[in-house]
This record gives structure tokens, C-alpha cells and sequence, in this order.
């Protein structure tokens, strides 16, 4: 179907005083006596093209309802606030496809609740298509940052017999269900597909390792899955996790890397999404502009864990969960960490072994591990990573504490034996970088489908 973008059409006045064919769905029409005003949406673009359309003696012009699908063929004039709009008349506008008045977009303004129950529609809103532009010019920047530093792109099975983070939230992948014939779950395994336990990965993590063993510096971005019970704003059973992981680097090598590409991303963001920024910082974050550009040209603020539990117990706050060393930050206490004591991005740095997982490098204090977590205001944690434990022994001792099954790694551990050296990632979650960008507080509104704990459709 020969047509021109709307983008296009409204972004080059070179179109002004030409024929043009635009395609879209109607957003807003009005009629009057001799002319109609259509506002016109295909995607592309935040903002409507507005189609007057002169009546004439057409006696029998239906004004196109919103929610219809039309092709207009017209002429680009220049219309008001340096826009363009399109001139056309009855014969020259064709309805596609017909919108009954129960289409649920009718006017503007639906809370981002009513839009989750319409998520095949939703995308029809100026909120969705710019989470949905800032989604895909985000991706393509973190594309271009790994691609022009040496990384290489690797894709990681979805389906694993490892669990990388040890946290019993793997979904079962199984073709058979479990019945009472089976003796054990061994015998049951033994006669599923691939005769023995397997679940959907949570993170790409161990199989990143293996490929940045040959080609250094590696990255992920696809799919993970988690089967937690968290009915948060910001946990989704399915969410897309980058991954870099990069030979013969430490944990400061590893928060460099970290800082730098959530730099580059949000500096590419600013400069190719300016509308989409700009109604974000109008409609759901007041300052999100600033907020994003001083984000980009300050330094990233660094504390250890057991200095960011002091700050919490002297912090005079009243916390729902209790802080004493040894426990799990909370979002509570990382929003207070990024925002009331550094007001910026943060490190936080050495965590507990025990709350972390078995890979992470031993610290000499033999109660630590090299982990990292990027805190930021609004969010929390986006990021999490670590330098790796490259030590075969230690690495063994880990595992043995957490009662792991070493037969399952016994590839990951050969790592360990054969040309070892130090070596840390990360792992970004991409809904968070983009609930960060958008100000979007829920991350079911910064995916097309969101897959949360006792929803699907
Ligand atoms: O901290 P996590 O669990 O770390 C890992 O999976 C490591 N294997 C990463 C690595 O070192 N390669 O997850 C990393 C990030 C979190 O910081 C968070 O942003 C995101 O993934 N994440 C989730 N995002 C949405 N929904 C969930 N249920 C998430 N779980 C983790």
C-alpha cells in the first residue's frame, strides 16, 4: 500500500505544497457544515496530522468515527504553530476498516489501570507509543554500545538444566505431568522430554561466562523468567535482561562498564526521543529531563553494603522491614540510600555471601562476596552483578555450602580448570531502565504484555 509515514510527512516542509498518501488511525473528528477535521495517527509519531477535509456538495460524506483506519490521499499545506496538515476532500479518504462506538479509546485521558485490561489497544495511546519508541531506541543504543566496544552478541539457551541464581524461581518445562506411577522424582524426570529436570532460565549469566572464556568481552539481551511470587511494581515474570560479562576484569572494571553504558544509553535517549522526553516530563515525572541530563554528567556515587546499613540505622527513618547486617536491602532502603543520602545513582558494593549468590568472587574477609547493585532514585535496583569466583576450590566450597548438585556444572566449573582468570558482569533489567527514563512508576506499563504472577492472557 503506497503511502508516506506520518513522521515523515510532518517533519520535512519540503512535502508542503505536494500530493501526498498518509495512512492511520483516526484519533479525534470534528464536522461542520462545508469542512471536517480529522486528526490522524500511524504510529510514527507522538503527534496527530490533522486532515481538513472540504465537503463541498457532498451531500453524503459520513465523518469518520474514531478508532477507524483510513487512507487519505491530499494536498501538504502549511497549518498553524509551524505544523503541516493535509487538504482533502470526500473522494480522496477511504475507510480501511470501521470502528464501532464501543472502541474503548474514545477520549484521551484513561488511567494506565483501565489501559492494562486493553493491552492489545493500549498501544493506540500517545503513552504507549512513546514507551514503546523509548523501549526500541534504548535497545539500539545498548546494541551500539557493546557493538562498538568489542562485544560480542551471544544468545543464551531459554531453556536451561542449571539454575544461575539458585533461588528456586525457575518455571518448569516439562511435557509430562506428574503422576502417581512415578516412584521418585528422578524415575519421573527420567521419562520427561529431556530426561531430566529443566526449567526456563533466570538469567543467561553462566552460559555469558563460558562465551566471554573465548571472546572476552561478550553480551546477552533476550528473555528471562522468574517464577517469585512478587506482586510488586516492579517485578514481572518475563523481563528482558542485558548482560554483559567480560574476561579478565574486577569488580571495578565491571562498575565502570556499568556506569559508562547506562551514561552512553540514557545520552543516546535524550538526543533521539526529545518529544517523548518532553511529554513524559509533562505528564508523569516533573523534571524528568533535568533529572536524566544531570544523571549523565555527574559521577555515579560508590558505598559497601556495611556502610550503606550504617546509614540506614542512623538514618532516624522508620522502615517497614527491619536493617541489621546480614539482611536484604528492601526497595525501601535502596530509594533511601540513592535519594535522601547520595540523590543520585549509586554502587552499593560487598554484600553478605550468604544473601548473595554462589558464583560471586569470596572476599578476603571471608564474609563478603564482590557483588554490586546500581540503585536509582524512583526505581531502586536496576542493575546487578559481580565479579566471579575464578578459583576452583572456593568456587566448590560455595557450591557445597548451598548443597548444589555439582554434576549439573560441571561444564561452568571446568571453567575453572582450564585457563581461569578474573572475570565479572552484570545483569541490566531492562523494564527498570526504561521505568527509570520514562518516570512510569508500574512495569506492567513499560512492556507490551506483561506476564505477572496470576496474570496472563
Ligand atoms: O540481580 P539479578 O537477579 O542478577 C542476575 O540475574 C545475574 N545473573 C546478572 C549477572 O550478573 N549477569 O538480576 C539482574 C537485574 C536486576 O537488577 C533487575 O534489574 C532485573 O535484572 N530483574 C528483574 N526485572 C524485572 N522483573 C524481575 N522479576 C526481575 N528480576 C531481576
Amino acid at each position: 500500500m503506497k503511502h508516506i509515514d506520518v513522521k515523515a510527512v510532518m517533519n520535512d516542509k519540503a512535502f508542503v505544497g505536494q500530493e501526498v498518501t498518509v495512512c492511520g488511525w483516526v484519533r479525534t473528528s470534528r464536522n461542520s457544515k462545508s469542512v471536517a477535521f480529522i486528526e490522524v495517527n500511524d504510529g510514527t509519531s507522538l503527534k496527530n496530522i490533522q486532515v481538513v477535509v472540504e465537503k463541498g456538495d457532498s451531500a453524503d460524506f459520513k465523518e469518520p468515527r474514531v478508532g477507524m483506519s483510513v487512507k487519505v490521499t491530499g494536498k501538504v499545506v502549511e497549518g498553524r504553530n509551524n505544523t503541516v496538515e493535509i487538504n482533502t476532500t470526500p473522494d480522496q479518504l477511504t475507510v480501511l476498516g470501521d470502528a464501532p462506538t464501543d472502541y474503548p479509546l474514545q477520549k484521551k485521558g484513561h488511567t494506565l489501570e483501565f489501559l492494562r485490561t486493553i493491552p492489545h489497544l493500549r498501544g493506540r495511546t500517545n503513552t504507549f507509543n512513546a514507551v514503546m519508541r523509548v523501549r526500541s531506541v534504548l535497545a539500539a543504543a545498548i546494541h551500539e554500545y557493546f557493538q562498538s566496544n568489542n562485544y560480542v552478541y551471544v544468545n543464551t539457551p531459554l531453556i536451561t538444566g542449571s539454575d544461575c541464581e539458585g533461588a528456586g524461581e525457575m518455571f518448569q518445562v516439562t511435557t509430562i505431568g506428574y503422576s502417581n506411577e512415578y516412584k521418585s522424582e528422578e524415575e519421573y524426570y527420567a521419562d520427561d522430554f529431556f530426561g531430566r529436570r529443566a526449567g526456563l532460565s533466570v538469567s543467561g549469566q553462566l552460559e555469558g561466562e563460558m562465551a566471554a572464556m573465548a571472546m572476552g568481552k561478550i553480551y546477552t539481551f533476550g528473555p528471562s523468567f522468574r517464577a517469585e511470587n512478587s506482586n510488586t511494581p516492579k517485578h514481572l515474570a518475563e523481563f528482558w535482561h542485558v548482560e554483559p560479562e567480560v574476561a579478565f576484569a574486577e569488580l571495578d572494571d565491571v562498575i565502570e562498564i556499568a556506569e559508562s553504558m547506562v551514561k552512553f544509553v540514557i545520552g543516546k535517549l535524550l538526543k533521539t526521543c526529545p518529544d517523548e522526553i518532553a511529554f513524559f516530563d509533562a505528564h508523569f515525572e516533573k523534571g524528568l529531563k533535568a533529572r536524566l541530563e544531570e544523571l549523565i554528567s555527574h559521577e555515579f556515587g560508590r558505598v559497601t553494603y556495611t556502610e550503606a546499613i550504617k546509614l540506614l540505622q542512623e538514618s532516624g527513618e522508620q522502615f517497614v522491614y527491619p536493617v541489621e547486617w546480614g539482611c536484604d536491602l528492601q526497595t525501601e532502603h535502596e530509594r533511601y540510600i540513592s535519594e535522601k543520602v547520595f540523590k543520585k545513582a549509586v554502587f552499593v558494593t560487598d554484600y553478605p555471601k550468604e544473601i548473595k549468590s554462589f558464583y560471586m568472587k569470596q572476599n578476603p574477609d571471608g564474609k563478603t562476596v564482590a557483588a554490586v547493585d546500581l540503585l536509582v532514585p524512583g526505581v531502586g535496583e536496576i542493575i546487578g552483578g559481580s565479579e566471579r569466583e575464578a578459583d576452583y576450590d572456593k568456587l566448590i566450597a560455595a557450591m557445597n555450602e548451598r548443597n548444589m548438585n555439582l554434576d549439573l556444572y560441571s561444564d561452568y566449573l571446568d571453567l575453572r580448570k582450564y585457563g581461569s582468570v578474573p572475570h565479572g558482569g552484570f545483569g541490566l533489567g531492562f523494564e527498570r531502565l526504561i521505568m527509570y527514563t520514562t518516570g512510569l512508576a508500574n512495569i506492567r506499563d513499560v512492556i507490551l504484555f506483561p506476564r505477572t504472577v496470576g496474570s496472563i492472557r
